[in-house]
């Protein structure tokens, strides 16, 4: 009796201690918050072979984590759903709400904030918060190329090292991160290069910042930002202005520009060809519109290299149509006039 009486003390002091320490483990863990926002991520179709006629966003960010227990030994999880839509429907709201609600969390407690959103504009979310955050601690972007119903899925690991990342020391000071396919990237940089592939998010010129090995990020380089990287505040701001993208092809006269103009865009920016040249029709109607104080950014369809054309509008530098549109509306609601503009576009070179 006595010795069973004894069993049992030893038995309830281990108990006591195992979970005293599992607690203590378990506080040390990092927060982290998923913000969810739809995409492919969280896409799902009646077939596992169904990699492109699925449905965007219709899982719920609950359920992205219920398949992913691994997230719990990683890092206190906590979800929000705040959209679950396709990508290509990302509005001004659910940007300025993406910007506040991430920088509120990483002043607070959050270690860092992951973002899951769909692939095909997610460069230009991903390029907004970069703008739009000031923070030492990370902000990643995560999506998928497949459906998360789909044989093969690569949601569930892209969620897992998105969210390494996230609660990594060495993630510190690096600023809006994207993760895909095994691959850390520079919001700044990165664009979706391929309209199906896994492999599909790269910085031509630029090139990765790191990449995950055996589920752990390793990186090539210590921190470091895009050179004169801007920051805007947008605390304030309920809206964004409309800035229209003009992709330039043979034959195009200033037809879609005036279009443009009349369905009232405050900016315009000009997917021109090669290094920023257009059509001699096109040409006048910039000129014409620049005369108006219309701010008009010259990007390449080229989709690499360096834009220096300066014969009219403000040259785009490294940024592409989409993202310079993203910068050039954020300069027009914060107040900027042209030659400020020009000095944010110059800051890209
Ligand atoms: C989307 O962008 O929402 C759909 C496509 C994708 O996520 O890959």
């Amino acid at each position: 009796m006595k010795h069973h009486f004894s069993i049992i003390i030893t038995l309830m002091i281990f108990i006591f201690i195992h979970t005293t320490v599992a607690a203590q483990a378990d506080t040390g863990k990092p927060n982290i918050t998923i913000l969810a926002t739809g995409g492919t991520i969280a896409g799902s179709s009646a077939s596992k072979t169904d990699t492109t006629d699925y449905q965007a966003g219709s899982l719920g960010i609950q359920t992205l984590i219920d398949a992913v227990p691994e997230l719990n030994h990683i890092a206190h999880i906590t979800g929000e759903q705040i959209a679950n839509v396709d990508s290509n429907d990302i509005d001004n709201h659910i940007l300025l709400t993406l910007s506040k609600k991430v920088n509120q969390l990483l002043s607070q407690n959050q270690q860092g904030v992951v973002i899951t959103h769909g692939t095909d504009t997610l460069e230009e979310s991903a390029f907004f918060l970069s703008l739009t955050v000031k923070q030492s601690k990370p902000t990643v972007f995560v999506g998928a190329m497949r459906p998360a119903t789909a044989i093969s899925a690569d949601g569930p690991m892209n969620l897992l090292e998105a969210v390494t990342l996230a609660a990594s020391p060495q993630a510190q000071q690096r600023g809006t991160m994207v993760v895909l396919n095994d691959r850390i990237a520079s919001a700044f940089y990165v664009t979706k290069t391929n309209a199906v592939s896994n492999d599909t998010f790269k910085a031509i010129e630029q090139g990765y910042l790191g990449l995950f090995i055996n589920g752990q990020p390793k990186f090539f380089y210590t921190p470091a930002a895009p050179i004169d990287q801007v920051y805007f505040d947008v605390s304030q701001l309920t809206n964004l202005p409309r800035v229209d993208i003009i992709y330039v092809h043979q034959g195009q006269d200033a037809t879609l520009l005036n279009a443009a103009i009349s369905a009232g865009a405050k900016g315009i920016v000009i997917d021109a060809t090669g290094n920023g040249n257009m059509p001699k029709a096109l040409e006048e109607a910039v000129a014409k519109a620049l005369t108006k104080n219309i701010p008009i950014v010259i990007t390449s369809r080229t989709g690499a290299g360096y834009v220096s054309n300066k014969k009219q509008g403000i040259s785009s530098g490294f940024l592409n149509a989409q993202k310079s549109r993203i910068l050039l509306q954020l300069a027009i609601a914060t107040g900027a006039n042209l030659t400020q503009i020009e000095t944010y576009f110059d800051h890209q070179r």
